[in-house]
């Protein structure tokens, strides 16, 4: 099927595109640079130049499971592991504080030790101290008596990725005891619950095919999200996907416009992994379309031991080096950052 600008224009004005149009879309290179200036023109009016960042604290890298291409999998037997004391994370968002950070996000491994009377503490803490500021949990699939305990205890965003939403393909990348159906479950119950949710997908995992990223494209419109994370897959040679190649940095970028032409509102990050595969993979996620940067305030001790792949960048560097590295870098690709707290704006509470 040949694509034109056309394929472009009733993707501005539909927010949709049947799947064979997409398709054509998604493996071609022909339209980029008009798929992101289009993209680009779309989030500047509804979020002008303004960048949100997120602080990102990776407290725990033990984990239960075994996705077969995590580099922090429990069968990952090289891997170095640590665990972040309530007070270590108190630290990470005093110093996030004082560099402008509205939001921290604490991510880890899905890590028993922290049950869920230790969690509902350290949101509890952070909240009485940080009224201020949005408490993000990335911590993987719980009940939903759990979520909503966390929510309880002061935490308002959950960012868990759906990670592909293809059966097949999701059995391909994690062992029998997970389940699609589950992740699913979980994302929607977060979404009853309140909590302004975010997931994604890694872009070029094993074994993926454009219908799959049709697939993710389909089940993001019924889940709504309000942020929409994807980076591409970066082989870790601990996991059984050692061979595989890496995702590439030109179908991130065009994933990441069509989803900014599909979701004008959504919240979505140049995450670090498209920086790790290309220098300035950040810079580039947001001219096509990404308003969202998410830099790291764990302590530089633990940094490297954080490695869901390899090469990751920004392991060696002090919070507020990133921070200042981050502010040119956005500076230079044409936004600047905010420190607000960075709510997704709505549709209806948006004048034009
Ligand atoms: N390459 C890229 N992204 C990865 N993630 C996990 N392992 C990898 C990898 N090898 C992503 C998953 C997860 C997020 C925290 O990191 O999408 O949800
Ligand atoms: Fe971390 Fe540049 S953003 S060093």
């Amino acid at each position: 099927m040949k694509i034109s600008e056309k394929t472009i224009n009733q993707l501005l004005s539909d927010r949709n595109l049947p799947d064979n149009e997409l398709n054509a879309l998604l493996e071609s290179s022909g339209l980029d640079e008009l798929l992101f200036s289009s993209a680009d023109a779309i989030r500047r009016k509804i979020y002008g130049d303004e960048v949100y960042i997120r602080g990102l604290i990776e407290f725990t890298n033990y984990c239960k499971n075994n996705c077969y291409y995590c580099g922090i999998r429990k069968y990952n037997k090289k891997a170095v592991r640590y665990r972040l004391s309530k007070d270590e994370i108190m630290s990470c968002c005093s110093e996030g504080y004082s560099l402008g950070f509205r939001t921290f996000v604490l991510q880890g491994g899905e890590d028993p030790y922290y049950n869920d009377k230790l969690i509902c503490e350290i949101v509890s803490e952070i909240r009485e101290r940080y009224s201020d500021c949005a408490i993000t949990l990335s911590i993987g699939e719980k009940s939903k008596e759990s979520y909503r305990a966390y929510f309880n205890a002061g935490a308002n965003r959950y960012l868990l990725r759906h990670e592909t939403a293809d059966e097949e393909h999701y059995k391909k990348l994690h062992p029998e005891s997970m389940s699609l159906q589950k992740r699913k479950q979980c994302l929607f119950e977060l979404k009853e619950i309140g909590y302004q949710v975010g997931s994604g997908f890694m872009v070029g995992s094993p074994y993926q095919t454009t219908e799959n990223l049709i697939s993710d494209i389909r089940f993001l419109q019924r889940l709504k999200p309000d942020m929409i994370g994807i980076g591409p897959y970066i082989n870790h040679a601990q996991t059984p996907f050692a061979d595989f190649a890496n995702g590439s940095l030109e179908l991130t970028l065009r994933l990441i416009s069509v989803l900014r032409l599909i979701f004008p509102y959504a919240l979505i990050p140049a995450t670090t992994a498209l920086g790790t595969i290309h220098p300035q993979g950040r810079e580039l996620g947001l001219k096509a379309g990404a308003n969202v940067v998410m830099p790291n305030l764990s302590p530089v001790k633990v940094r490297k031991l954080y490695d869901l792949y390899e090469n990751k960048i920004c392991t060696g560097e002090e919070a507020a080096q990133c921070r200042g590295c981050l502010e040119r870098r956005v500076k230079s690709a044409g936004y600047n950052i905010v420190t607000s707290i960075g709510n997704v704006k709505k549709e209806e509470q948006h004048s034009e």
